[in-house]
């Protein structure tokens, strides 16, 4: 079965891109289909309404809750005998990580995406849709974007890769990043020198055991020093896959 992503957003333009390259491949063999709406469709004023300003003061707006109400009834019962998951991006939800995306595409057949602007969405949606549906908050990192649409666009992105059929080099997803706990290494192409900068030898050689554990090292290296809070992770694994060997 296809992934079924909705997303709701008063920016429906915004998320164009889901058409292009592997995505929009994706959706023509049909592993993903997506849908967009336009929350103010669910507005009944004549100026499509959707925000207004926040009990008890401070500044900016609020996304008000009728609208959100309306719109995730109608989205949610749209298909018949399935259940989505909704995802609300936001800097105050949970990290998406890699393994975020990859428990998604393996146990997911439907998202609904809600994409917030201003200072956020009344509290109330979170509470009623929460009590019907799976809801998680996500966040794509210790920053703040304008609203959801970024987040819905890269977290697609990087789901979708993963569903079963994606990808035609499926060694090229085991090796990468955030697989296996370590980065990356350094990759280099022809030729073999340029502007003074030469390719390692060791690539030259034609030794595969030699060439694997110089690409192993430098993802050691790579880790540990831009990221040793994976590095950290990655030596307690290990420590803890020792428990029990002699
Ligand atoms: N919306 C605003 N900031 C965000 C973030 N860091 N991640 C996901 N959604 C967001």
């Amino acid at each position: 079965m296809a992934l079924r992503v909705d997303v709701i957003t008063i920016f429906p333009d915004y998320l164009a891109p889901l058409q292009l390259s592997l995505l929009g491949r994706a959706q023509r063999e049909g592993l993903l289909e997506v849908h967009v709406h336009d929350l103010r469709d669910w507005t009944h004023d004549r100026h499509r309404t959707v925000d207004d300003t926040p009990y008890g003061g401070g500044a900016g707006m609020v996304m008000r809750p009728e609208p959100w109400g309306e719109a995730l009834d109608e989205v949610c019962a749209s298909l018949p005998g399935r259940t989505p998951h909704v995802v609300v991006p936001g800097p105050g939800g949970d990290v998406f990580t890699q393994r975020t995306a990859g428990t998604m595409a393996l146990e997911l057949d439907w998202v609904v995406f809600v994409c917030g602007r201003y200072e956020g969405i009344d509290e109330r949606v979170y509470l009623e849709f929460a009590r019907r549906y799976p809801l998680s908050v996500l966040s794509l990192g210790d920053y703040v974007l304008n609203g959801g649409e970024v987040a819905v666009l890269a977290m697609t992105e990087a789901i979708a890769r993963l569903l079963p059929g994606m990808v035609g080099n499926e060694a090229s997803l085991e090796e990468e990043s955030h697989t296996g706990g370590l980065l990356e290494y350094p990759v280099y192409t022809k030729p073999a020198s340029w502007r003074g900068h030469e390719v390692p030898p060791v690539l030259l050689s034609g030794h595969h055991g030699q060439i694997a554990d110089w690409r192993h090292q430098q993802r050691l290296e790579r880790t540990a020093a831009r990221r040793p809070d994976l590095m950290q992770r990655y030596r307690e694994d290990e420590d803890h896959g020792d428990v029990g060997r002699s």
